[in-house]
């Protein structure tokens, strides 16, 4: 299988030790950290904003990997790149003008990404294939952690992987919900290039050892 990144879900730290959370990961030899920022409208549930991303910026070096599931995304993307977030996904569904918000993404100098609900076909990000840093497909419907990876998400990763070999790009291809070691394997081989792991992975300290529990299942 080949080489990928672990990304953890914040989600599922503990909110009221969200700098040693992130400290702990570093030390722990991460590189990303997946922070989900939720409004309560796009979503059914609210976590964190710019404020407490700037907050954790001045105390860490990872690579903040930022999923805003929020409505009009467009209002707040300069927000978040100032808060130094260094990849900014904006959701498909949540507005009516995503070239422009990618664009935008790219112009503060963050990393654009776009990301697909569950029932949201290819189609709706092709022609932004070439703009985009990474894909996310979510294989949960987005607001909670700890639910049941739904199984098509998984042809969706293989089309999306042919899409980009047919195209000859080089986009990451990101998935996010219920990724555990047990489906690592599967979702490498279709073409993720970036596993977001929340309750299967801060569920199961210390942090060092999981994160080689899930090398170990990259290659079972
Ligand atoms: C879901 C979030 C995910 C979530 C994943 O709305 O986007 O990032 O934290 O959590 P798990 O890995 O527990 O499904
Ligand atoms: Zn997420």
């Amino acid at each position: 299988t080949p080489p990928f990144i672990l990304s953890p879900s914040l989600l599922s730290a503990d909110f009221g030790r969200l700098a040693d959370e992130v400290a702990a990961l570093e030390a722990a030899g991460l590189q990303w950290v997946h922070l989900d920022v939720m409004d309560g409208l796009f979503v059914p549930n609210i976590t964190f904003g710019p404020p407490i991303i700037a907050a954790l910026r001045r105390r860490s070096k990872l690579y903040f990997d930022t999923h805003l599931m929020i409505e009009r995304p467009e209002r707040y993307v300069a927000a978040f790149c100032e808060a130094g977030a260094n990849l900014v996904c904006v959701h498909a569904e949540a507005t009516v003008h995503l070239e422009r918000t990618v664009a935008e993404i790219a112009r503060l100098g963050a990393a654009p990404a776009v990301a697909l609900n569950p029932a949201t076909p290819l189609c709706a990000v092709k022609y932004l294939l070439p703009q985009l840093d990474m894909v996310l497909v979510m294989t949960v419907n987005p607001g909670f952690g700890g639910q049941s990876f739904i199984p098509f998400c998984l042809d969706k990763v293989r089309d999306l992987a042919a899409l980009r070999r047919s195209q000859g790009l080089s986009f990451r291809i990101q998935v996010d919900g219920g990724v555990t070691p047990d489906n690592t394997a599967a979702l490498l081989e279709a073409g993720a290039d970036v596993l977001v792991s929340g309750s299967a992975f801060f569920g199961h300290p210390p942090y060092k050892d999981r994160l080689d529990v899930f090398h170990a299942a990259a290659n079972r």
